[in-house]
């Protein structure tokens, strides 16, 4: 059985496009390019749910060049794989702060979350304008809002995707050991895998890498091997 579950951290584009002498932007568009590489890997292989960390709350800090090609990509993206998510039974889906985004984003998204609402193969979520801490936070705010007690069970039903189970597997490109505030809420019992090689260089077959690794592990959810008896 595959995961459930797969979040991307989609890391070194940059590195990729300097070892070539390369501007940044063409690291980014050689990662789309994994991006949709992986998105079908990911509904072969018959993974429900695909969260792609596509651009996170702390990314407006680089040059309005590359913010506005990122999101240039993940316009062309989301209008131009119409056809392959029809195709593949794909459904797109958002999280993070859609208040937040360029108007023409949000527009362009919901479209696509619309177009795609009942198909019934894998379920891609991006990560736009996403921060693990901004994300409790909104969630927070609309439990008191609502007036009802902060239990962790009522956080997490007030979470951008409640009706998604968290994420088995956790992939992290380019070798840093590190969240990025990806997660954070959803990640508590995860498995990490972090790869060395750079996101535009993964393909199919380092997914199926991952996976394998992933399926070696003995998830313990806190508890002791085996189970609790004595
Ligand atoms: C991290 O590499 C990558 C990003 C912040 C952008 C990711 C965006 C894409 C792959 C394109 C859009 C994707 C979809 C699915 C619509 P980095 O620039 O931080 O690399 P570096 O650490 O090597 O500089």
């Amino acid at each position: 059985m595959p995961p459930q579950h797969i979040g991307i951290i989609m890391d070194g584009n940059g590195r990729w496009a300097r070892k070539r002498n390369q501007v940044r932007t063409q690291g980014h568009l050689e990662g789309l390019k994994a991006a949709k590489r992986l998105v079908k890997a990911a509904s072969d292989m018959g993974v429900s749910y695909l969260t792609l960390y596509a651009f996170s709350t702390e990314n407006w800090k680089r040059t309005q060049e590359e913010v506005g090609f990122i999101m240039g990509l993940v316009k062309r993206y989301l209008i131009e794989e119409m056809d392959f998510y029809r195709q593949n039974g794909i459904r797109i889906r958002h999280t993070g702060d859609f208040a937040g985004l360029p108007v023409d984003i949000g527009r362009e998204i919901r479209r696509a979350m619309e177009d795609t609402r009942d198909f019934r193969g894998l379920q891609v979520i991006l990560a736009l304008n996403y921060g693990g801490r901004d994300e409790i936070r909104r969630a927070v705010e609309r439990l008191v809002r609502a007036g009802v007690s902060v239990t962790e069970d009522a956080i997490g039903q007030h979470l951008d995707n409640p009706d998604i189970p968290d994420p088995d597997l956790i992939i992290r490109t380019a070798g840093e050991l590190r969240t990025s505030n990806f997660l954070l809420w959803e990640a508590a019992y995860s498995e990490y895998y972090i790869s060395d090689i750079l996101w535009p260089d993964w393909t199919e077959a380092d997914l199926t890498a991952a996976v394998a690794d992933f399926q070696k592990r003995e998830r313990r959810y806190g508890g002791v091997p085996g189970g609790n008896e004595p």
